[in-house]
């Protein structure tokens, strides 16, 4: 079974309560869901594998760790989850940057794919995936079958707010797949919207609707 961190750092609280705050413009919603995404990728990135190196500093030389191992990269499902990509960038700026398009259908909430472009050695590659809003958690469960069928083998989930439901799905169709959250919110509602939540992060990201 998947592991599930809810990141409960008082930084990352303190933001998304902003981020849910429905008076908050896109200027700064954007820059708010940057920054906690750039605080979630330490967090992610804790596991990582290093190795130790020979540095010489002016004084003498020491033995010094560094990243080793595979490669890394950030797969944002859009649109959402492009506002997360920036943040995460900072602080992992070698990883390369696929992208996979759905956007759920709003009668019935199914996940529909419409783009994905991932970078050719993805199979090589640690692939976070991100997304802010994990609701039913079709979308993520998707992006995730159509990566591991590009070859993908090593997935992390990152998300802003997730639903019970969502976390279930991803871990009842991805027991591999360990999924990193700033918070688990109550429930859905009758259309899919996580509640308390922050509406729709897409429209709120690029100012439509
Ligand atoms: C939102 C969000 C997720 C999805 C979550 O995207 O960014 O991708 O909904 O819902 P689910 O867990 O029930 O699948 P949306 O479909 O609104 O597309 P958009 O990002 O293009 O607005
Ligand atoms: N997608 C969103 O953007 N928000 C939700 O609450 C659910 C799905």
């Amino acid at each position: 079974m998947s592991k599930v961190t809810q990141i409960a750092h008082p930084l990352i609280l303190h933001k998304l309560a902003f981020i849910r705050d429905k008076n908050t413009g896109s200027k700064d919603f954007r820059e708010l869901v940057e920054e906690v995404a750039m605080l979630m990728a330490y967090e992610v990135t804790r596991d990582l594998q290093t190795e130790e190196i020979n540095i010489d500093t002016p004084i003498c030389t020491t033995k010094c760790k560094v990243l080793a191992g595979k490669k890394m990269a950030i797969v944002p499902i859009l649109r959402a989850g492009l506002g997360m990509v920036d943040g995460m960038l900072k602080l992992i700026p070698a990883a390369k940057v696929g992208h996979i398009g759905l956007y759920r259908d709003e009668e019935t909430l199914q996940p529909v794919e419409y783009f994905c472009k991932l970078p050719q050695d993805i199979s090589e590659r640690d692939v976070i995936v991100v997304d802010p809003m994990l609701a039913t958690g079709g979308s993520a469960a998707d992006a995730i079958t159509l990566l591991k069928k590009k070859g993908a083998k090593y997935i992390r989930l990152v998300c802003l707010i997730g639903a019970p439901e969502g976390v279930k799905l991803v871990q009842d169709t991805h027991p591999d797949v360990d999924i990193y959250l700033g918070s688990i919110d109550e429930k859905l509602n009758e259309n899919g919207y996580i509640v308390p939540g922050l509406g729709d992060a897409g429209d709120r990201l690029f100012g439509t609707k």
